[in-house]
């Protein structure tokens, strides 16, 4: 995967869409995760739960308040070889950071639980770059236990897009994963699981923006065609247990 502007060709606009689409990402829930722990008119929440954190870097990046933890939840491989580029390049968190490592299918709650967490005070969680990869059991299952280990006042994000992986399989984006190896649409799942719906049901109180209307909000245009459709399809969702 090209990681610089100068790894793409000048005539392969494919990929013009693609990172506008992880920007607007990135400063939205960035804004979400400091908006939480910086709590409006009232004490912010200071637990932070990254699940599938992946390479996941914020506890290095952003300015959290004081007395902030932020747990990165994910297989031990990946945190492992993280953690080495890290050390390696002498990255210091601006947290308080405790790593889990475990597989989502085990008892990751109570992993969690041995890394400090405390399921009495309000969490604020996230789940970017999870939901499209979930089965539908394998989804409720996580929004469920995600539900019961949290106090109230706490919060999620969650991006979701419902059955990503025939919507990816059919599209030219397809052609960049295939560029670099991967069969992308197969590791994606076809569930039409609504986080949106089932959180309120849970009693949660819940806010969705899409890509396309963070992109007019931030003041950022995608380019036109069938990849920025599907990157501007993007769903963001923010609730607030109540
Ligand atoms: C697309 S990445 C998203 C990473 C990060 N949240 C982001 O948005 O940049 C998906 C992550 O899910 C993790 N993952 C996939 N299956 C998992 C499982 N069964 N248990 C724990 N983590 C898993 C992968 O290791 C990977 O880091």
């Amino acid at each position: 995967m090209p990681t610089r502007a100068e790894d793409v060709a000048d005539d392969d606009r494919r990929w013009s869409p693609m990172s506008a689409f992880l920007g607007l990402r990135s400063r939205f829930l960035d804004e979400y995760l400091l908006d939480s722990c910086n709590g409006a008119g009232e004490a912010g929440v200071r637990q932070v739960v990254v699940l599938a954190a992946g390479l996941d870097s914020r506890a290095f990046r952003l300015p959290w308040p004081h007395g902030v933890t932020v747990h990165e939840v994910d297989q031990p491989r990946v945190l492992e070889f993280k953690d080495e580029v890290l050390d390696r390049s002498g990255a210091e968190p601006g947290c308080t950071r405790r790593v889990v490592p475990v597989d989502l299918r085990d008892d990751w709650a109570g992993a969690l639980v041995g890394s400090g967490f405390d399921p009495a005070a309000p969490t604020c969680w996230l789940a970017e770059g999870l939901m499209p990869y979930l089965p539908g059991d394998a989804a409720e299952r996580l929004l469920t236990t995600v539900h019961e280990l949290s106090a109230h006042g706490s919060t999620i994000a969650v991006e979701y897009m419902p059955r990503m992986g025939s919507i990816f399989a059919d599209s030219s984006a397809a052609s960049l994963a295939a560029g670099f190896g991967i069969d992308l649409a197969a590791l994606l799942s076809d569930a039409d699981y609504d986080p949106n719906a089932r959180l309120a049901e849970l009693g949660w109180a819940v806010d969705e923006v899409t890509a396309a209307q963070l992109a007019d909000r931030y003041g950022r245009t995608f380019d036109d065609g069938e990849i920025a459709e599907l990157a501007g399809n993007g769903r963001y969702l923010t609730a607030r247990k109540r």
